[in-house]
This record gives C-alpha cells, structure tokens and sequence, in this order.
C-alpha cells in the first residue's frame, strides 16, 4: 500500500513536470476578441492573425473547407476573415491554436498519429451541434471545452503506455474504469491533468470544469453540470462511431441516464450523428495539418 502511493507520487510529480513545460496557449484569440466586439475592420483584425503565422497558415487551411467556405472561395486570410462569421472566426482560430498540441501518436491510447486530433476536433463539433440544438446560449465555450477535454492524454499517454500492464490488470481484475486505474497507477487522471492544463492556460471555469468532469458530469459543480453533461453526450456519441475511440473508450462504461437528464432521445441521437457525419466529412481533410 505505501508502496503504490509513493508510486503514485513519483508518477505524478513527473507527469506535472512534463505538463508544466507545454508551451503556453496562443493568446491571438484574447487579442482578437475586444476586437470583434468593437466590429473592428477586417484589417485590423487579420494584423493580430497574421502576426502568427503559423496559426494564420492553418487558420487559412481549416477555412477553405467546404463547411466554412460555402459562400465563396477563400484565397487569402483576409478572404477566411470575410467569409467565415465572428463565432466561426473564433472557433477556426481556436482549432488552429490546438492543433499543435495533439501531434504525434498516442500509444498509451492506442491512438495513431492524427487519431487524437480528430476526436477533439469531432468532439468539439459534436458539443457545439448539441449546443444549437438544445439551444444553449455558450455554444462557443462548448466548442472549446470540446477541443481541449482530452488534452490531459496528450501528456497521460507516454506513461499509461509505461505502465500499461498495471493499469490494464487494474481494470480486468479490479473491475475498475480505465480513468479510475490511470489515477490508480499514475496518481492523475486524463480529466485532472486536464483541468489543470487548462487552468494554467488561463482558460475559464466553465471550460476547466467541463474538461475536468467529462467522463464523470454527475460530479462537476453545478453551476457547469450542463456543459460537463453535454461533452459526456458528445464524446460517447463520437467514440461510438469509432473517432478517435482509443482503448479506454471501450472500456469506459456508458451512463444513459446523463442522456436522459439533457432530454436527449435516441431518435435525437440518430438526428445529431446524421448532422455531424455531413459536417465531419466537410471538415476533417482540413484539419489534419
Ligand atoms: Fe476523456
Ligand atoms: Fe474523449
């Protein structure tokens, strides 16, 4: 026993470390806000893209998909800026700021290169459908906790992969859920170190919540139950058509009663997946860059 706590510990303090040395979020979309709020030209905001050229080359990539760019061709930044609406602006920005995290395999997972991403980027999409249709007024924080809720296995993976066999024992014999034997094995968990990533990021209460509590929404406070049980929704519904599932998507049991408390039917099921997979499609060859 005190040996799996000190265990535990090391495996901890390492895994913040890591988690410490992630570089900070890109702040373009603090800065492009004010700006949007005061209607600013598309100059002036295309100078606070276009300082960051690496976000600005993939903010051009993800607009040129059919999804955004469904009114005319998008040729230039200043096209996309044109094109796309202030949320969608935001959303295309933010996706481009996250996309540098989730590079590389994520063998702990069993993910390939690229797998993680496209469950953020599904998950996201997902949440914000969910969003306008159950006609929630922060579609936008959805969308964000949506991109990010898996972020914490972007530095988990390596060392679930290390002690794999630990974990995988701890969730045959003991019965346990994959999240429970990760912070069994490891001391932290994919939602914890999730939230404190995101808290280091400086992003809201409601985005860490709904990151931290996004297995488990029945325990996040209640002020952000909502959002935590709508990224629960949107990352089953994404997980069960095989985007980005991983192994413990299969081995995390399903809780049909959070559908049920969002007054979610299996017919709205059928209605959301249908309207994603459009949606999916249009966007994915986009954002894999
Ligand atoms: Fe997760
Ligand atoms: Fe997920």
């Amino acid at each position: 026993m005190a040996e799996r706590k000190r265990d535990q510990r090391i495996w901890a303090d390492r895994i913040l470390a890591q988690a410490q040395r992630l570089p900070p979020f890109p702040d373009v979309v603090n800065k492009l806000m004010p700006l949007l709020r005061e209607l600013a030209s598309v100059k002036q905001i295309e100078e606070i893209i276009k300082y960051e050229p690496v976000i600005a080359a993939r903010v051009l990539a993800i607009s040129r998909s059919p999804y955004y760019a469904r009114l005319r061709r998008v040729e230039s930044l200043r096209d996309a800026i044109v094109v796309l609406g202030q949320k969608q602006l935001i959303q295309v920005v933010m996706t481009a700021c996250a996309s540098q995290y989730f590079r590389g395999s994520m063998e702990g997972y069993e993910l390939r290169e690229g797998e993680l991403w496209e469950h953020a980027v599904g998950v996201a999409l997902m949440a914000e459908i969910l969003g306008e249709r159950l006609r929630r007024q922060n579609v936008l924080t959805l969308y964000t906790a949506g991109l990010l809720h898996d972020i914490g296995k972007t530095v988990l993976h390596f060392y679930v992969k290390e002690e794999f066999e630990r974990i995988i024992t701890e969730v045959k014999h003991n019965k346990k859920r994959f999240l429970d034997a990760e912070r069994e094995v490891l001391g932290i968990d994919h939602e914890q170190l999730g939230g404190l990533i995101a808290k280091k990021w400086n992003f809201p209460d409601s985005v860490i919540s709904g990151i931290r509590f996004h297995h488990e929404p029945r325990r996040a406070p209640d002020r952000y139950r909502d959002i935590a049980n709508i990224l629960y929704v949107a990352n089953r519904m994404v997980s069960s058509i095989g985007i980005g599932c991983g192994i413990d998507g299969f081995l995390n049991p399903n809780r049909d009663e959070v559908f049920n408390d969002l007054g979610i039917t299996s017919r709205m099921v059928e209605e959301f997946l249908a309207t994603f997979g459009d949606t999916f499609l249009e966007v994915k060859q986009f954002i894999l860059n």
